[in-house]
């Protein structure tokens, strides 16, 4: 196995991009070791059960009279689940001794994601998007300020306020974040105009798109402090990750024909717009990726790239844990 810390500084080796021995820590001392998400069950009991796969593993967890559970099944080794919600949301981790709990995991957006999460009402169906590129590429690529005037130049870039280096405020904490980017005047009246005539459910009065990340794979966005979108990068293979994500547009009335039809057609909309972005997404980190194997050196970040710094602290920090060995009793 390649050395794990060589003198890198803050930075992960390079092969744990494109290797096996690097996906296989990663399977145990971040995907079998952190909390993580697990989706959003609705009123009615949607979905049976949720399950996710990630770097070979494989989580389900169960809804019944007794509460949330689950198991995390490896080959034939099976481990039970410690799960938790923030809000409407389910989080999961191979149960341990010790560690944070889900708030201190989730700090200091627990109770920002929970009041977000209050909008996962009215769900579109699950979608995933395969990348022909290592998950922690896909990470990078959404915490890069930049890409948005550079890969979304006629999608993103136009659709936040032109002076986004004024206009765009990050907080970091560890390896969470929460990006703020005002939205165009113009962007923002196509909202105002959409919450006239659909009656949005707000948490927060806000023309902004939002963007909170937590450690390692979850972001949660929003736009104009009503819909909200869930999304999380699963390793599939050391080259390869599929990016999951569920759009929710909460109305605060979907009653008549005409009113849900409308809806139908703007959800049809955002979901349509959100694939395309995100297939402009697809080919750079899978150039990356392809990329990657012929550095010759870390690159230079600036300040509107630290919380890929932060990123790979955490990893750096997270994969010098012993891996969980002993289910708690
Ligand atoms: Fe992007």
């Amino acid at each position: 196995m390649t050395a794990l810390f060589p003198e890198t500084g803050g930075f992960l080796p390079h092969h744990h991009f494109w290797t096996e021995d690097g996906l296989v820590l990663e399977r145990e001392r971040v995907f079998g070791r952190c909390w993580l998400y697990m989706g959003v069950f609705d009123e009615t009991g949607e979905p049976a059960e949720l399950t996710a796969d990630m770097a070979g593993l494989r989580f389900t967890i169960r809804r019944d009279a007794a509460g949330l559970s689950g198991v995390c099944r490896d080959g034939d080794r099976v481990r039970p689940l410690e799960v938790n919600r923030c809000g409407a949301l389910v989080f999961a981790r191979v149960a341990q001794k010790g560690g944070p709990t889900l708030a201190e995991h989730l700090h200091p957006y627990a109770e920002r994601l929970a009041a977000m999460s209050v909008n996962c009402v009215n769900p579109e169906p699950p979608v995933g998007i395969p990348f022909q590129a290592n998950w922690k590429a896909l990470v990078e690529n959404t915490m890069d300020d930049f890409h948005g005037s550079t890969v979304h130049p006629e999608t993103i870039h136009p659709a936040v306020h032109p002076d986004w280096q004024t206009h765009l405020t990050t907080e970091r904490f560890g390896a969470n974040s929460d990006s703020c980017w005002r939205l165009a005047d113009g962007t923002a009246g196509w909202w105002a105009k959409l919450d006239g005539k659909l009656r949005l459910a707000k948490f927060a009065e806000e023309a902004v798109y939002r963007h909170i990340f937590i450690f390692p794979n979850f972001y949660l966005a929003s736009f104009y402090g009503s819909v909200v979108i869930p999304h999380r990068v699963d390793p599939v293979a050391p080259d390869a990750a599929v990016l999951r994500w569920q759009l929710f547009l909460p109305t605060t009335r979907l009653e008549t024909p005409r009113e849900r039809a409308f809806h139908r057609s703007t959800a049809v909309y955002l979901l349509t717009s959100a694939t395309g972005v995100i297939n402009e997404d697809r080919p750079v980190c899978e150039a990356v990726q392809q990329g990657r194997p012929a550095i010759l050196g870390n690159g230079v970040y600036g300040r509107r790239e630290r919380r890929i710094l932060d990123f790979h602290t955490a990893m750096l920090a997270q994969l010098a844990k012993s891996p969980v060995t002993e289910p708690r009793p």
